[in-house]
């Protein structure tokens, strides 16, 4: 299953004969979608070779200084990781990376990112005991970072005890774990994506560019948030997030259909489908002959899906989607206000932004309210618009719950 679809994820390896096992961690983040890049420690080399994980990852191997290749491969690694997943962890890394220490590319990276770190240590067992490595680990844990295992049991060495490297399946399933934020947790969330196609005859149809791509993170990122995720889907040609319920439709009308049962049910709307706006008045029974003169189209509006959720007697908390070429602040702004819903995502399309695009940007409106989520990948946006629209839920439930109580005590 695609747990981790659209991940950035950095593995460094260290010096330790349990490397071989980092192998088939590399292959298992990857076919659970991630993209994998490997940072080895100098001393890593001696155990495993680079060839393997580059192989393995499908992408370069970064292990000296000197294959930094742009001068700055270290902070670009450091930013572009989603999840830094050191394993094998030696006793001697433990050391390093309490001590904040920088003087080789792994260490580096690590103190430059932002990224959740992951450690999965891996030494003799009486290195492991050792107080000297377990108030390092103590401190590591104090700052956040997450410490994998170990497993106990018979080690390279022939001593039995704690310190052998958890197996690779494990440490797949702590990144996945590592995303699963519960800020929607017991909640329903719909989400509509793609675009819709309109008849105009039996063989041909009008139709946009959107590739699906947002509102396929945006379900993914509510999954992971805890969510019980409906997803109704234009045509596309992406592969359904796991754990998400998936209804495929063609047109407007038939997303509008699919959509409003649901919606009555939901918690959450998150309207990210391109739904045409017009559509063929009289789409023809038989197939258009080509004839001299050309053709006109009568058009007429097709279903408004977002209009139809947000106007529901007990409407969930909704959200739109807003594509503009310009003037992004205000538009969504009006955008929230003519179609009565709570929170608008406005992007600029354009080049290389928006349609068809794995990058994009952002800007999230509310009533009172804005937040700018810059130029980034579509997994981390939706990662970071689920946060704030748990936010702003929990705000409107507040918000209604004071109301409901001020009434009560009013009408005593
Ligand atoms: C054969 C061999 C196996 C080793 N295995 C481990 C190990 O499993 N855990 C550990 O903490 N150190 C182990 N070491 C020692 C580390 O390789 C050494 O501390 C090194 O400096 C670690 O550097 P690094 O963390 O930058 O890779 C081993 C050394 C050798 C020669």
């Amino acid at each position: 299953m695609n747990f981790l679809s659209g991940k950035h994820i950095v593995v460094g390896v260290c010096g330790s004969i349990a490397g071989y096992k980092s192998a088939e961690l590399v292959r298992l983040a990857r076919a659970a979608g991630a993209r994998v890049r490997v940072v080895m420690t100098p001393s890593a080399g001696e155990f495993v070779g680079a060839r393997t994980f580059q192989a393995l990852s499908g992408e370069p191997v970064w292990q000296h200084w000197s294959d930094d290749r742009s001068g700055m491969d270290h902070i670009e690694l450091a930013r572009w990781a989603d999840r830094i997943l050191v394993a094998p962890a030696t006793a001697d890394r433990v050391a390093r990376l309490a001590e904040g220490r920088a003087d080789d590319l792994l260490g580096a990276i690590c103190l430059a990112s932002q990224a959740p770190l992951l450690i999965a240590p891996a030494m003799n067992q009486a290195m492991w005991q050792h107080p000297a490595t377990q108030e390092n680990l103590a401190r590591l844990r104090q700052r956040g970072v997450h410490i994998c295992g170990p497993a106990e049991g018979e080690q390279a060495c022939g001593e039995v005890g704690p310190g052998r490297m958890l197996e690779p399946a494990t440490l797949v399933q702590s990144l996945v774990d590592s995303f699963r934020s519960g800020v929607l947790a017991g909640l329903k969330v719909v989400v509509t994506a793609g675009p819709t196609r309109e008849a105009i005859d039996p063989v041909r149809y009008l139709s946009n560019r959107s590739s699906g791509k947002m509102g396929y993170a945006v379900a993914a990122a509510a999954r992971e948030a805890g969510a019980e995720v409906t997803l109704v889907s234009g045509p596309v040609a992406l592969a359904p997030p796991p754990g998400v319920a998936l209804r495929r439709v063609e047109s407007a009308e038939e997303m509008l259909a699919a959509t409003l049962p649901l919606a009555r049910e939901c918690d959450i709307f998150i309207a990210a489908a391109a739904v045409a706006d017009f559509r063929p008045s009289t789409p023809a029974a038989s197939k258009l002959k080509r004839q001299a003169g050309g053709r006109s189209l009568a058009l007429e509006p097709a279903a408004d899906v977002l209009a139809g959720v947000a106007a529901l007697p007990q409407a969930p908390f909704c959200i739109g989607f807003a594509a503009e070429t310009d003037d992004l602040e205000r538009q969504a702004q009006m955008k929230r206000i003519s179609k009565g819903v709570d929170m608008i995502a406005a992007n600029l399309v354009g080049p290389g932004l928006g349609f068809d695009s794995d990058e994009n940007s952002l800007l999230l409106v509310w009533e009172g309210g804005q937040t700018r989520l810059e130029k980034d990948t579509k997994t981390r946006l939706a990662t970071r618009l689920i946060e704030c629209a748990a936010q702003r839920f929990r705000a409107r439930q507040a918000t209604k719950e004071s109301h409901a109580k001020h009434t009560t005590e009013s009408t005593r």
